[in-house]
């Protein structure tokens, strides 16, 4: 296998960045993390990339006028890269069709919800307030729509608490087994997408 080189887009703690990293930084391992980028300068998870070696771009969108003249940025420093998988790992802010377009069937998300249940922020709350039974993470394909391209894979949990935080808490923990398991599928093209859909291979 060659290399599968990602580019993950932050906003915040990188949490997920560094389940990332832990699982794909042995020296043999064909999954690369070649860059990532925030739009937010103070996101911890510049942080954890430049200690795990790797390089860091913070893209500024408050500089930036409209969403799509933000996201040819993004384009501009992702194409030093030419990433086979685009990994939006907390990233807050919603991609413009310009950006779907060029790269659609290569951005995968990370949502803290059983999607289609709970598009948008505050998920957890959401679960709590509802007194649902069942919570939990969805990782799909990122398509035109909020939160609502094919689905990758979901983990979940019985909900057993009324505190957002230890729910949250609970709920990371699922996000960082997740994730690196479906990227680590698309790597070895056991995950793919195809006309809109998702296929996977035994
Ligand atoms: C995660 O809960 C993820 O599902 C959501 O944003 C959060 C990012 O957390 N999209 P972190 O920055 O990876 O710690």
């Amino acid at each position: 296998m060659n290399n599968f080189k990602l580019a993950i887009l932050i906003s915040g703690s990188g949490s997920n960045l560094q389940a990332l990293i832990d699982q794909f930084s042995q020296k043999d391992n064909k999954v690369i993390i070649n860059c990532v980028i925030s739009n937010k300068r103070n996101a911890y998870g510049l942080e954890r990339a430049k200690k795990a070696g790797i390089r860091t771009h913070f893209v500024d969108h408050t500089q930036h006028g409209t969403r799509e003249e933000f996201d040819q940025e993004l384009i501009k420093i992702l194409n030093q890269y030419n990433p086979d998988l685009i990994v939006l790992a907390g990233f807050m802010r919603i991609l413009s069709d310009i950006f779907v377009d060029k790269y659609l069937g290569r951005i995968i998300n990370i949502h803290p919800s059983l999607l289609p249940k709970y598009p948008g922020l505050d998920t957890h709350q959401k679960v709590i307030k509802n007194n649902d039974r069942l919570h939990g993470v969805t990782v799909h394909y990122v398509d035109k729509s909020l939160d609502g391209g094919p689905v990758c894979g979901q983990s979940m949990l019985e909900v057993e608490t009324t505190d957002v935080e230890e729910l949250q808490n609970q709920i990371h923990k699922l996000e960082h087994k997740l994730y690196p398991h479906i990227v680590s599928l698309i790597a070895e093209g056991k995950m793919t997408f195809d006309k809109g859909k998702v296929v996977k291979k035994t």
